[in-house]
C-alpha cells in the first residue's frame, strides 16, 4: 500500500507540470458530413500517412461508408499504388522512425477514442516555434513531442505567449507571427475535417448504427413471431 502511495505521489508532479494553460478548443464533429470526411481522408493521406498508419480501416470500407465509387477513392484519396482492399498502411518502417524521431509514430486508428476530438484538434493546431527542439517546434498540449509540424506551410508560424503562474511559466495562448498559405479560418476548417475523419476511423460503425437499429428491431420482431409459432407448435399435442 505504501509503495502504491509513493508511486502516486511520484507521478503527481509530472501530471501537473505536463498541463499547459491552453484550453482545449472544440472540434465540430459531424459524421454525416461525407464531404468533410472525404477531405479529411485526403488530408490524412497527404500529411499523416507518411509516418502514421491507420490499420483498422481499409479503403474499401471508406468507399462504402462515404458512398463513393471505388475508383474515386483510389484516385482521390488512396496513395498511388494502393489497392481497394488495403489497410491504411504507412510507408515508413519502425526502424527508420526510431532513428529519425527516437520513437515510432503510433498507429492512429483509435487515437480519437483515447485522446478525444477536442484534444486532437487543439494538438494539431498547437505547434509553436521552439528553436531548442530538434524539429524546431514544440506543442502546447504535448510538451516535447517528437513530431514535426507538418502544417507549417499551411498554418504559418506560431509563437507561445507565456504567463507566470505560481512561479512557473505556462503557455496562455499561441500567436500567429507569420501567416501561412491558408487564413486561420481555412486552416481551422482543414484541421476540423481531419479530426472528423479520425473520429470516423475510430468508429466507422457509428455511421451504420442507425441503419443497424432498424435491422435489429426487425430481427427481434421476427424472433418474437417465431417464438410464438414454436410455442403453439409445441403445446399443440399437450392440449
Ligand atoms: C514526419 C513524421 C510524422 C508525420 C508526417 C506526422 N506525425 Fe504525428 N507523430 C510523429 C511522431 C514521431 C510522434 C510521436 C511523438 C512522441 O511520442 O513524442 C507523433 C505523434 C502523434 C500524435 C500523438 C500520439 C499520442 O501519443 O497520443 C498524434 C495525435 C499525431 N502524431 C497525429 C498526426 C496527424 C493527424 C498527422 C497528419 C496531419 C501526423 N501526426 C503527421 C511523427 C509524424
Amino acid at each position: 500500500m505504501k509503495k502504491v502511495l509513493y508511486t502516486l505521489l511520484f507521478l503527481l508532479p509530472f501530471s501537473v507540470s505536463a498541463s499547459s494553460g491552453v484550453k482545449l478548443e472544440s472540434a465540430d464533429i459531424d459524421l454525416s458530413d461525407s464531404a468533410s470526411l472525404e477531405r479529411g481522408a485526403q488530408h490524412y493521406v497527404t500529411y499523416c500517412l507518411g509516418c502514421h498508419s491507420a490499420k483498422h480501416i481499409r479503403y474499401k470500407r471508406i468507399a462504402i461508408d462515404l458512398k463513393l465509387d471505388e475508383t474515386e477513392i483510389l484516385k482521390n484519396v488512396a496513395p498511388l499504388g494502393a489497392g481497394i482492399y488495403d489497410q491504411m498502411h504507412s510507408a515508413m518502417n519502425g526502424h527508420d522512425a526510431e532513428k529519425w524521431f527516437g520513437t515510432t509514430p503510433p498507429d492512429l486508428s483509435l487515437i480519437a477514442r483515447s485522446r478525444g476530438a477536442d484534444w486532437l484538434y487543439t494538438y494539431l493546431k498547437g505547434f509553436y516555434s521552439d528553436p531548442g527542439k530538434p524539429t524546431g517546434v514544440n506543442n502546447a498540449v504535448f510538451q516535447d513531442v517528437a513530431m514535426p509540424n507538418v502544417f507549417w506551410q499551411k498554418q504559418g508560424t506560431q509563437e507561445a505567449v507565456t504567463k507566470n503562474v505560481d512561479g512557473h511559466d505556462v503557455i496562455s495562448e499561441l500567436k500567429l507571427v507569420e501567416p501561412g498559405q491558408l487564413s486561420p479560418q481555412e486552416f481551422d476548417k482543414m484541421i476540423n475535417d481531419l479530426v472528423n475523419f479520425l473520429v470516423y476511423v475510430g468508429e466507422p460503425v457509428q455511421l451504420e448504427r442507425q441503419q443497424m437499429g432498424k435491422y435489429v428491431l426487425f430481427f427481434i420482431l421476427m424472433f418474437i413471431v417465431l417464438g410464438y409459432l414454436l410455442k403453439k407448435e409445441y403445446w399443440k399435442d399437450v392440449h
